[in-house]
């Protein structure tokens, strides 16, 4: 039977007795996606889940989502192998900042699932911050302050306008395109954004993809971007996971920001990434 251990206060809850590598009853699929919603982030151990077992699982909660510039494993356009190699070292990881997964997309991924294959003896966690926390958090001046106001999202890391500096790119292990113009296309999305099913509000920014806040001018976007960074992710709000190898984690990306810790350099992690999509615009 399928058990629930809330992880923190605010975000992820570890889910016991159930095994993802056979297909889930409609009624399992169900409570799977009410956790999710509940809770943001869903936590289950030793699940050493195939591809094809975890494609299966990602269609519960939505259909693939194929992602643009990060190359997926060769013969299976939908994974992406999350890698970085044992002698990789000084350089930053996919992920290695706070952020919601491709949020400079029009319509960004509605959650993704991550299958851990090789994890460092030490390091290599994983946070989750709850958005919908933050937002509640705010004090009712800044709230009031970016009410009914959108941010600017551009896909910094793949153009050229702001590609980050080779220092804080990710290893080569991770193979994404640079450079493409059309990646530094400025996409608007509303700074606060509603849940499609659960109609709970959101902060939606992040500092790898927003650049600016639309109806701002430079100097003010900077100094709210940065008080509402401070709110994002106060520990208050956070979780941590440490990986095991065979650990199954599924996330919410309209309500949560990760960050992909960097302190294992000498050893090799490698985890499998699928994404699922709602088809929908943040609203
Ligand atoms: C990601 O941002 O999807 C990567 C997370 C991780 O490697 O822990």
């Amino acid at each position: 039977m399928m058990h629930v251990r809330p992880v923190t206060g605010s975000i992820g809850a570890e889910i016991g007795g159930l095994d993802l590598c056979r297909p889930l009853s409609p009624e399992d699929a169900g409570a799977l996606r009410q956790l999710l919603m509940r809770h943001q982030v869903l936590f289950c151990r030793r699940q050493f889940l195939t591809i094809p077992q975890q494609k299966r699982l990602n269609v519960v909660f939505g259909p693939l989502y194929r992602l643009p510039y990060v190359q997926a494993l060769a013969d299976e356009p939908d994974v992406i192998a999350v890698l970085k190699e044992a002698t990789e070292t000084n350089v930053g990881v996919f992920g290695g900042d706070w952020h919601s997964d491709f949020s400079f997309l029009k319509i960004p991924p509605a959650g993704s699932i991550l299958s851990a294959v090789e994890i460092p003896v030490v390091g290599g966690d994983t946070l989750w911050a709850n958005q919908i926390h933050a937002l509640a958090n705010l004090p009712t001046e800044l709230r009031r302050k970016i009410a009914g106001q959108t941010a600017v999202h551009i896909g910094k890391p793949y153009g050229q306008t702001e590609a980050p500096a080779m220092a804080s790119r990710a290893g080569a292990s991770m193979r994404m395109s640079r450079g493409d113009p059309a990646a530094d296309q400025e996409v608007f999305h509303p700074l606060i954004r509603t849940h499609p099913e659960s109609g709970q509000e959101a902060l939606f920014v992040n500092p790898i993809y927003t650049t600016r806040i639309a109806g701002f001018d430079a100097v003010e976007s900077s100094a709210v971007l940065a008080e509402l960074y401070h709110y994002a992710w106060q520990p208050e709000v956070c979780c941590r996971w440490q990986w095991q190898a065979g650990d199954v984690v599924i996330w919410d990306n309209r309500t949560t920001l990760h960050y992909a810790v960097n302190d294992y350099d000498g050893y090799r992690r490698l985890l499998h990434r699928t994404t699922f999509s709602d088809g929908l615009p943040p609203a």
